[in-house]
């Protein structure tokens, strides 16, 4: 194995304290998606993830549950593994802290680093906070609370072992600076850069007494202490290169890393502690350290207290590992935080995945199987050199061009982790293609023999469209990818370099026998009992069902009579060649009184702020005529606030006062469009505010 091209990606190990939540899923489906592209552009790829099984968290989880620290460990390391195997993660290794191997190389660089008297031993007194583990100064603490987690800290006098931290602080600045990319995104390197060019950067005490904190490794030059839990951690990133997988050494060639994914509150651990620790050691500094940001869940923080911690399990459950990798690829910018719930990952199901790709495929297949008794139709030699296309289907030869230039596009974004990007230009090219089958009609083809020619090369074409598409998305979502190639009747390896070369046009084999399966993304349901959902806690759930008709495009609309949300989507879509009967199973019908219960009325926007740290929600005062409301609304991917103000919208004015991002709404505006808002609903007279309307 000579590959002069290694890709090494790791996410952070997780501590065993708990059950993994949905802040593990991100990182390591995002590590995850990195390393598949790697792998298809031909990358010989090492993926880490694994464990942090050692400190006070752990011990103290093991303690609660009344079991030795070891057994709490190998009773909850499984639950991560099969969560990676449900959520397809291919990891190539998976580090626990407390394996033999691991445990020596750490103390054979606490050695090397005591030998070369980068370690010594002193006194300190200072504050602590026994649940991040780490002391304070005097000026971090306000009100003899923690400046991070807001518990109570103590003052403590101990000796310890420290770590020459400080020495390093000028020569990590200077490579800060001439690495633009080693910290990402860049605000979070200017505030690194910033800390570091403001403060005095002080030793970093690396040990525990034993008689505070048995449950780590011990130093191998005073056995009354164990190493700090970041110590021992961050090393996982070498070690494991010494010996995983399965023993198998596979040398320093990975090193160094090429991107250690982490979020943003370890992100100081990892540019300065780490940084620090490598350069002591002579080793050379990790290309990229990138920060993402966190979620909060309807809202709120996501916190064990409050009930509301996702389990990604019950989310591959409900929605499967596809969906819910997609969903949290595309929903924020990586790197800024997001808000998690059901409904917007329904949403997000029905409009991109079930309307989107999963219904171009049931349509296209639908198609072939009517006209063409389930066989690949067959085109012309001109036609796939595309000199006949070019002057007779303009439309087609657009449609290929647009595919084959995706590659370049997608890359810059694999490039910049602008996951959200990369899949709204892969949804974007989707809707290319059906704009395009809609063009050429097919269903009209399909009656005239005379044009039988040109129903094989739009046919063709849209399966030859959707086998390209399956390989960019294979990254996000294999199964699906999968699944694609498959119902085409193809066999493709999706293990081999497929993206290692430009795409070519014309793979796609006239002659093959499809194989339709079900539907690719089931539409998803909210089951309530409540048709219009007014005050109603909703669960969303998968109709396994295939909707998608012979030629039909779906209306986009959103099926999911929902809580408060920030925007009421209202149905758009393109005229249906052939209406669907599914459009009305997925929507039921309400009757005029269930209608009636709903309250619309006419608001002036009297002033319009965006929400503090979201991108999308915009905090509107509107006037009703006799009072006045505050409603927090998703429009601020479309607006900016000052183009509100004086509008006259719409909104419902009965809806049961929420908190979005924690911030009040009393109402709700409507707009026209899906997971996107395109236009906010608006009167065409002049009518006074609070006007009802219906
Ligand atoms: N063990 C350390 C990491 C050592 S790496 C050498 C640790 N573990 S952790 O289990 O507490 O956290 C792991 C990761 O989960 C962190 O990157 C953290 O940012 C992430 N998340 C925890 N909650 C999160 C959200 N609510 N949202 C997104 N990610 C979050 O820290």
């Amino acid at each position: 194995m000579a590959d002069a091209n290694p890709f090494y990606i790791t996410t952070p190990i997780y501590y065993v304290n708990d059950v993994p939540h949905i802040g593990h899923a991100y990182t390591t489906i995002a590590a995850d998606v990195l390393a598949r592209y790697r792998r298809l552009r031909g990358r010989e790829v090492f993926f880490l993830t694994g464990l942090d099984e050692h400190g006070q968290k752990v011990q103290q989880a093991a303690a609660k549950a009344g079991i030795d620290p070891q057994a709490h460990c190998d009773k909850l390391a499984p639950q991560f593994q099969t969560l990676w195997q449900r959520l397809n993660i291919s990891n190539d290794a998976f580090i626990r802290t407390t394996d033999l191997e691991h445990k020596s190389i750490v103390q054979r660089y606490l050695r090397e680093l005591y030998d070369k008297n980068l370690i010594y031993k002193d006194s300190y007194t200072g504050w602590y906070c026994t649940f991040d583990e780490r002391f304070w100064t005097e000026k971090d603490v306000e009100s003899g609370l923690c400046p991070d987690c807001k518990r109570p800290v103590e003052q403590l006098s101990e000796h310890n072992y420290f770590f020459k931290m400080g020495q390093y602080q000028d020569r990590l600045i200077e490579h800060i600076m001439t690495h633009p990319d080693f910290i990402r995104p860049e605000s979070r390197r200017n505030e690194v850069l910033g800390f570091l060019q403001t403060q005095k950067l002080g030793d970093l005490s690396i040990s525990r007494p034993k008689s505070r904190l048995s449950w780590g490794i011990e130093l191998p030059f005073d056995n009354d202490y164990v190493t700090y839990v970041w110590f021992d951690a961050l090393v996982n990133y070498m070690s494991a290169l010494e010996y995983l997988p399965h023993g198998k050494p596979i040398g320093n060639r990975f090193w160094p890393a090429n991107v250690h994914l982490v979020g943003k509150d370890i992100l100081t651990t990892h540019a300065v502690y780490w940084s620090t620790m490598l350069m002591a050691l002579n080793l050379p500094l990790p290309e990229t350290i990138f920060a993402h940001g966190w979620w909060t869940v309807d809202g709120e923080k996501m916190s064990k207290s409050r009930g509301n911690v996702v389990d990604p399990n019950q989310m591959v459950e409900q929605f499967g590992a596809d969906a819910f990798r997609y969903f949290l690829l595309r929903e924020v910018p990586f790197g800024q935080d997001g808000d998690f719930s059901e409904r917007a990952m329904a949403r997000r199901v029905n409009s991109d995945l079930a309307n989107g790709i999963g219904n171009l495929l049931s349509r296209t297949l639908t198609m072939i199987e009517r006209s063409y008794g389930g066989t690949l139709p067959n085109v012309s030699k001109d036609y796939l050199n595309g000199e006949a296309a070019e002057g007779k289907y303009p439309l087609l030869v657009h449609a290929k061009n647009s595919l084959l230039t995706l590659g370049d596009q997608l890359d810059y974004s694999f490039r910049d982790f602008e996951f959200n990007n990369l899949l709204l230009h892969i949804t974007s090219r989707v809707s290319d293609v059906d704009t395009f089958i809609d063009q050429h009609k097919p269903w009209n083809l399909a009656k005239d023999q005379s044009k039988r020619e040109e129903l094989s090369a739009v046919l063709y074409t849209a399966a030859e469209c959707l086998r390209i598409l399956s390989l960019y998305l294979y990254p996000v979502m294999p199964n699906a990818a999968k699944s694609i190639v498959e119902q085409l009747g193809l066999t493709v390896d999706f293990e081999s370099p497929l993206l290692k070369e430009k795409v070519k046009w014309g793979e796609v084999q006239s002659g093959a026998k499809i194989r339709k399966a079900g539907a690719l993304f089931p539409r998803v349901e909210v089951a309530t009992s409540d048709s219009i959902g007014l005050g109603i806690k909703e669960k969303a759930t998968v109709k396994k069902t295939d909707l998608s008709g012979e030629g039909a495009k779906l209306v986009t609309e959103s099926s999911i009579p929902s809580q408060p949300t920030a925007v009421a989507p209202i149905p758009t879509g393109t005229p249906l060649p052939t209406p669907p009967a599914a459009a009305s199973v997925a929507s039921p019908q309400i009757t005029i009184d269930e209608f009636m219960k709903i309250q619309l009325k006419t608001a002036k926007v009297l002033s319009a702020e965006r929400v503090p740290k979201s991108e999308k929600l915009i905090k509107l005062q509107v006037s009703l005529g006799a009072e006045q409301r505050q409603i927090v609304a998703g429009i601020g991917k479309k607006y900016e606030p000052d183009a509100l103000v004086g509008k006259t919208i719409v909104i419902v004015a009965n809806l049961k006062p929420a908190k979005l991002m924690g911030v009040e709404s009393q109402g709700m505006v409507l707009a026209a469009g899906d997971a996107d808002v395109r236009g906010l609903l608006t009167v065409l007279e002049e009518v006074d505010p609070g006007t009802k309307v219906k």
